[in-house]
């Protein structure tokens, strides 16, 4: 069999048209990074290496593609055009002999069904080169594909660099291509930059095996969206909804409603079960949803798992969260990073919890602020619950609280602190020390009552009304 291709990703440009100081290949498209979304298509192709050409802001793309193990950085030292980015990994895929796919950075919607079409041409027409065409009605931006009578193709004319009869051809480049790696290299050695740009054109390789009769391979798109280059951030919101509106059907034909899909948005990651419903402007990242939950409208889930039959009320934030079966959440709950709900657990509207397991069955139901704490089974929080978790710095200390505990309303525990099993606050107290089992706990002043007060303060305040008259 033959060798599975090298893949060659180009990502050193600045991209200028984007206005940013973050570099191109890392601004997202529905929430995942552009060169997160190429590296995930190249790693799941079959490959002898994934590598990334970086330069602009190269020390920010290494880092942050360093959850990619066996993908290797190669530094072009300054951007002068996609061949001197290709040639920079002379030294790392010279001495090969087998193919190298090159994609680019900032085309993200390639399918693996096309890269498939692509290897399938190359090997059987034996190309030196094949590459994704496709055909646009407004050509605007990319490069040409000249052809001569026969149509088999001689070279690609870059936009800026076209006569105007050849910025009328609407067959285009996409920037994806398979190369034979020795006849690559020998091919790149005469490119020169005598083009409006100054730049060396990879592109320029296509004319040289033309004249070399190495023959050239294409393989044009059924979908030419696929191949958007994404070169501003209009192409970007027209790809991302390009991209939002397949992770929708896909979820709709798996049994997921949703109302109003064009304001969900949910990153390709996340995995969403049959009978859930999800309101409008609904954000999903990177997260697990179970059968028959309901996200009602306004609700952000990142990195959190929801189990079957919950319910999560408008306007609730959960992040790194795990939430069991059958609860009632929100609306307006805030989960942050570390909170854990058992199953049939109530955390009901303006709660904010943290780092906290709520075992089974337990509820706070109003208005209350839940870190750094274990609540018991059954345990009820009344509204305005407090964990008073923090000293001040620099510590966090926690707080235990048994199965069945009862907390009257406008109470704060000031932890390191536990309250036994079975026991109960009174509203209004601030609990500073740990509570047996079973025992009733009271800080507060002891209520008296004066009688006939209120009656002696209102006549003085209607006296003083008078004189002033
Ligand atoms: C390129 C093609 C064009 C094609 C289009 C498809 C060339 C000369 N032109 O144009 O024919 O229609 O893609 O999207 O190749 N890069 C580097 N180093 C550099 C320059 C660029 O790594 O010195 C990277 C960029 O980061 C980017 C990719 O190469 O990921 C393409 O560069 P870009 O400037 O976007 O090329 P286009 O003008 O879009
Ligand atoms: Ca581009």
């Amino acid at each position: 069999m033959k060798e599975a291709p090298h893949v060659l990703i180009l990502a050193a440009g600045k991209g200028k048209r984007m206005k940013s100081r973050l570099p191109k290949v890392l601004h997202p498209v529905l929430f995942r990074s552009m060169i997160h979304h190429v590296l995930d298509l190249a790693t799941s192709m079959p490959h002898s290496s994934v590598s990334v050409v970086v330069g602009h802001g190269s020390e920010q793309v290494r880092e942050h593609c360093s959850g990619y193990s066996n993908v290797n950085f190669i530094e072009q030292k300054k951007q002068l055009g996609t061949a001197d980015a290709v040639n920079s990994a002379r030294d790392h895929l010279g001495g090969s002999h087998g193919d190298v796919l090159v994609l680019s950075g900032d085309v993200i919607l390639l399918s693996r069904a096309t890269l498939n079409d692509l290897l399938t041409v190359h090997s059987s027409k034996r190309a030196m080169a094949t590459l994704l065409t496709g055909i646009l009605p407004q050509p605007r931006g990319y490069g040409r594909i000249l052809r001569e009578e026969r149509g088999e193709m001689v070279g690609i004319r870059e936009e800026v660099d076209c006569s105007d009869s050849e910025r009328k051809i609407q067959e285009v480049n996409a920037g994806v291509y398979l190369f034979k790696i020795q006849d690559l290299f020998r091919a790149l050695d005469g490119i020169e930059n005598e083009n409006k740009q100054g730049e060396f054109y990879l592109t320029d390789v296509i004319e040289v095996f033309s004249k070399a009769g190495g023959g050239i391979g294409t393989v044009c798109l059924n979908d030419p969206m696929e191949m958007t280059g994404i070169n501003d951030r209009y192409a970007l919101s027209k790809v991302e909804s390009h991209l939002q509106r397949q992770v929708n059907r896909d979820l709709m034909m798996g049994g997921v409603t949703l109302q109003r899909p064009s304001s969900v948005r949910v990153d390709p990651r996340s995995r969403i079960d049959q009978d859930v419903l999800i309101e409008p402007n609904v954000q999903i990242i990177n997260s697990v949803i179970d059968s028959d939950v309901v996200i009602e409208q306004g609700c952000r889930i990142v990195n959190s798992a929801i189990a079957k039959g919950t319910t999560v009320k408008q306007g609730s934030y959960i992040n790194e969260s795990l939430v069991g079966a059958n609860c009632q959440v929100g609306p307006y709950a805030h989960f942050r990073p570390g909170t854990r709900l058992e199953n049939d657990v109530k955390i009901g509207n303006f709660v904010e919890v943290k780092k906290s397991l709520i075992r089974e069955g337990a509820k706070a139901s109003h208005l209350s602020y839940i870190g750094d704490a274990d609540i018991g089974k059954g345990s009820n929080l009344g509204c305005g619950f407090i964990t008073c978790n923090f000293d001040g710095g620099p510590k966090k200390h926690r707080t235990q609280i048994g199965d069945g505990v009862f907390v009257g309303s406008d109470s704060q525990v000031v932890a390191p602190v536990s309250l036994g099993k079975g026991s109960y606050v009174a509203s209004g107290t601030t609990v500073t020390e740990d509570v047996p089992d079973g025992a009733l706990v009271i800080s507060r002043g002891r209520q008296i009552i004066k009688e006939g007060y209120g009656d002696k303060i209102r006549a003085r305040q209607n006296n003083a009304k008078q004189k002033d008259k």
